[in-house]
């Protein structure tokens, strides 16, 4: 089962819309149909700001800035913020109403030689090159993809010495969608194991903690996340 994909609306990540709850025409569509969709309904606030995980992520494991590649990086508050740390990003997305956004935004904040936006499908093609630091935060979606074998296919993105970070929901928050379904979420061993990585890598961290998170109406619950941090040291 596909898991829960929105953001967790966390009041630190962004205003936030509610979530991409147009799950009647999810099964029956494209992956850029859908996001489109999502997209161009979406207050183009939500995302702006960078997910607080990934930001305790990168200040704790990258030991300087480099390049990196954010993997469904939606409104870009991700690729922003790395960009405003030094990073050279390449901040890729099916949506193309997402990347003009993080366009824009980059250009305002000064950064727009420092942030590519460009337009894949994950699951049919893969930004060029290697990265010191890849990563895919919430890149969950009800569309059926791939998605491990792009996980894998960003694993062999990393540069030596760089780092892969997946964070993902690995719980429903009250506000979701979904919240009331039983759905099964993959253990974070779980997850480290799809990529099958091989030698060559440290596991800097795997596990799911949980944090408290709030929703589109200011609402907060807890939520568990799964959190994914590898180094290539091969
Ligand atoms: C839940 S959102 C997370 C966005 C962002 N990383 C964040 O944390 O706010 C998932 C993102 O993945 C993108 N996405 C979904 N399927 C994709 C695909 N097949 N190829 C590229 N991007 C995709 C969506 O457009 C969306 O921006």
């Amino acid at each position: 089962m596909q898991p829960h994909f929105d953001t967790a609306t966390d009041a630190d990540t962004a205003t936030d819309t509610g979530s991409a709850t147009d799950t009647d025409s999810a099964t029956d569509t494209d992956s850029a149909t859908f996001w489109e969709g999502f997209y161009s309904r979406a207050d183009p606030r939500w995302g702006t700001r960078p997910n607080v995980v990934l930001e305790g992520l990168v200040t704790a494991f990258a030991r300087t800035p480099g390049t990196a590649l954010d993997l469904g990086c939606g409104h870009g508050g991700d690729a922003i913020w790395l960009a405003g740390n030094g990073w050279d990003v390449t901040a890729a997305d099916v949506a193309q109403t997402a990347l003009d956004r993080v366009a824009e935004s980059a250009w305002a904040a000064s950064l727009a030689g420092r942030v590519h936006p460009v337009r894949h499908d994950l699951a049919e093609s893969f930004p060029e090159g290697e990265f010191d630091l890849v990563s895919a935060t919430y890149f969950q979606t009800p569309i059926e993809i791939p998605r491990t074998e792009v996980l894998r296919r960003a694993a062999r993105a990393v540069a030596p010495d760089g780092l892969l970070i997946v964070v993902e929901h690995a719980s429903v928050p009250p506000w979701s969608w979904q919240a009331g379904q039983d759905i099964r979420f993959p253990t974070p061993a779980e997850v480290l194991a799809s990529l099958e990585l091989g030698a060559g890598w440290r596991v800097e961290r795997c596990d799911a903690p949980e944090r408290e998170a709030a929703g589109p109406e200011g609402q907060t619950a807890m939520v568990v996340e799964n959190v994914i941090v590898v180094r290539r040291v091969g």
